[in-house]
């Protein structure tokens, strides 16, 4: 098992082989998660949205339309550049090249969505993660975690999509309520609420 996050170069070198690695826009399998995604937010619209890893920006299209505003960040240029042209009609959704947790935005969200991302940090980037992330969710906002579950030993990934949950989960209910989750035959959903103070606030 790896010990650190997978790097830029890594993805961009994905990407290099082929634009769409993960198959999201032909996918069946994407398509039912995507929409259990978008099924699992509770509220019919977001102010202010921040999407990790936003790739080539399927999902990123799809949370555009429940959103004011959406903010989308990948370490991959070769990804995001695939992003900004299947979004360019769509002008409240901003994409920056950024690695989190090495960099994280100067603003508040009232929607934060981690979507196959988790699995790619070290542990010790994930609680760096998970800090900022609180940081920056309003009180009040939604955390949305969605990760692939079964063990593959091929994959260079150093934490698994269920370590990442219970990471969430194992945070004091006093800063995040679990709302729910949902375990499917090969993905997991959990949905968390923003409680009390950030330290921004
Ligand atoms: C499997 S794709 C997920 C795409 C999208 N979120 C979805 O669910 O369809 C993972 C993406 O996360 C990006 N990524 C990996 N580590 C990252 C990090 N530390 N910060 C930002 N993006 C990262 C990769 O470049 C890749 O495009």
């Amino acid at each position: 098992m790896s010990q650190q996050s997978l790097t830029p170069e890594y993805f961009d070198a994905l990407y290099k082989t082929d634009s769409d690695p993960w198959k999201f826009e032909t996918s069946d399998y994407e398509a039912e998660k995507y929409a259990a995604t978008l099924a699992a937010l509770p509220k019919p619209r977001y102010h202010s949205a921040f999407e990790i890893g936003g790739s080539i920006g399927v999902l990123t299209e799809m949370l555009a339309e429940r959103c004011d505003s959406l903010l989308s960040v990948d370490v991959s240029d070769k990804a995001q550049q695939q992003a900004i042209v299947r979004c360019q009609h769509l002008p409240h959704v901003r994409f920056q090249l950024m690695q989190v947790p090495q960099s994280y935005p100067d603003e508040w969200f009232d929607l934060t969505v981690l979507s196959e991302v988790g699995y790619y940090w070290c542990w010790q980037d994930l609680k760096a993660a998970q800090q900022l992330i609180l940081d920056h969710l309003e009180p009040g906002g939604h955390l949305l975690l969605v990760h692939w579950t079964p063990y593959a030993d091929y994959y260079d990934n150093p934490l698994s999509g269920d370590e990442v949950h219970e990471a969430f989960l194992a945070l004091p209910s006093s800063q995040l309520q679990h709302l729910g989750g949902k375990r499917a035959e090969k993905y997991r959903i959990d949905l968390f609420e923003r409680v009390g103070e950030n330290s921004l606030g």
